[in-house]
């Protein structure tokens, strides 16, 4: 090839090199080619498209309200359920109980007590006189027996159905601990209770005769023969028996010198029409504990028998320098007052009552514990 047409080529492929690369710095502005219409019809419609979007965040900020108010009012209402299953928790657990309680009544009144009419009994002696009415030595069926009397104020309208309960926990009772209940009439004006006749009283009336000096034997023998009777009640199934009014005037002594618990359950009764006064038994005997509020155990028992001790080993009244009953309560309950130990001679003896009267029920020991405690004691 010759030389000259070489140089062209060459010279020509520069220009074209040339040109390429300054149509690639230019920037191409798609604007450019529109039209002025055109560009106004843009303008349009991206601020149609910016008023709709401005709709549409509108539109979300309702949703957004809305779902805050929902979640408000799902809190509350979760709230309310909650509460509400909490509610029908307890009352279904309360209505179990009272269900519970319904089939014990009903298994007890389904084995009803020993009715006994008016007509059968015949007074023969008035013995005595509490709190509930008057007790009389009777002739029951050819029997000689001990008729309690009961005030009908005792036992007005719903307190009757509570009078029979207990009636029938009496007659339930089996022990020669316990004295013997024979039967009752419920009837209205008609209340009284029909139980064996004990023919030396009250252990109250034995220790404070002039007549008798009781042996420290026979003074073990009859704490013995109390805290058996105690053991029994306080293990009774399916619920136990809280005495809580065991003192010496409630503890009957039988031809044979056996000493037996009365008057059980006839507290609660007294519980029932006294249900606003704080007195529920006999203050000198009272536990603190029931003294100060209406929650107590069977430990109450154990206090009143501590009492029962010293009065049985010193055949003295406790307290006896104390005329006001108001103030042995408040001095046994707040104060810590007890009988006083110098008279009491036997370690043994005095180491019991203090267990059994200690201000804490806890410490107290139960009754087996204490047929345990007496069976060790050397009887001189
Ligand atoms: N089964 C019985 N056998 C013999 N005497 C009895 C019998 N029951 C009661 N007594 C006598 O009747 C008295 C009065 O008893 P009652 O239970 O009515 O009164 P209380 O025990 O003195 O006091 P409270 O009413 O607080 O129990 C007794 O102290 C006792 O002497
Ligand atoms: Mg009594």
């Amino acid at each position: 090839m010759p030389k000259k047409s070489n140089n062209n080529i060459r010279n020509k492929n520069n220009n074209q090199n040339k040109n390429n690369n300054k149509n690639k710095n230019k920037i191409v502005d798609p604007l450019e080619k529109k039209s002025k219409r055109e560009l106004l019809e843009m303008l349009q419609s991206i601020k149609s498209q910016q008023s709709q979007l401005e709709i549409e965040k509108k539109k979300i900020q309702i949703e957004k309200d809305q779902i805050e108010k929902d979640k408000e009012k799902i809190d509350k209402e979760m709230e309310i359920l909650e509460q509400l299953t909490l509610s029908s928790e307890e009352k279904y657990k309360e209505m179990m109980k009272e269900m519970e309680k319904m089939k014990i009544y009903k298994q007890v009144a389904s084995q009803s007590h020993n009715e006994i009419s008016p007509e059968e009994v015949q007074d023969l002696e008035a013995i005595g006189s509490g709190a509930y009415g008057n007790v009389f030595r009777a002739i029951w069926r050819g029997k000689e027996v001990a008729v309690k009397r009961i005030k009908p104020e005792y036992v007005r309208g719903e307190h009757l159905e509570e009078f029979k309960r207990e009636v029938l926990v009496l007659s339930r009772t089996r022990h020669p601990n316990i004295v013997l209940f024979m039967g009752a009439c419920t009837q209205l004006p008609n209340l009284f209770l029909v139980t064996e006749y004990c023919h030396h009283g009250s252990l109250f009336q034995m220790i404070r005769s002039s007549q008798t000096n009781l042996t420290y034997q026979e003074k073990i023998k009859a704490a013995k023969d109390i805290a058996l009777g105690m053991t029994y009640l306080h293990l009774t199934k399916p619920k136990i028996i809280i005495h809580r009014d065991l003192k010496s005037s409630n503890v009957l002594i039988d031809s044979s010198g056996t000493a037996k618990v009365a008057d059980f359950g006839l507290s609660r009764i007294k519980d029932e029409s006294l249900k606003h006064t704080r007195f529920r038994g006999t203050p000198c005997y009272m536990a603190p504990e029931m003294l100060k509020s209406t929650h107590y155990t069977e430990k109450v028992d154990v206090f009143s028998y501590g009492i029962l001790l010293w009065e049985l080993y010193t055949q003295q009244f406790p307290y006896k320098g104390i005329k006001n009953p108001i103030q042995i309560a408040f001095n046994v309950g707040f104060h810590d007052l007890r009988p006083p130990l110098s008279n009491i001679k036997h370690g043994q003896w005095k180491k019991l009552l203090e267990m059994c009267w200690d201000k804490d029920p806890l410490k107290r020991p139960s009754f087996p514990q204490i047929l345990k405690i007496l069976d060790q004691f050397s009887e001189n």
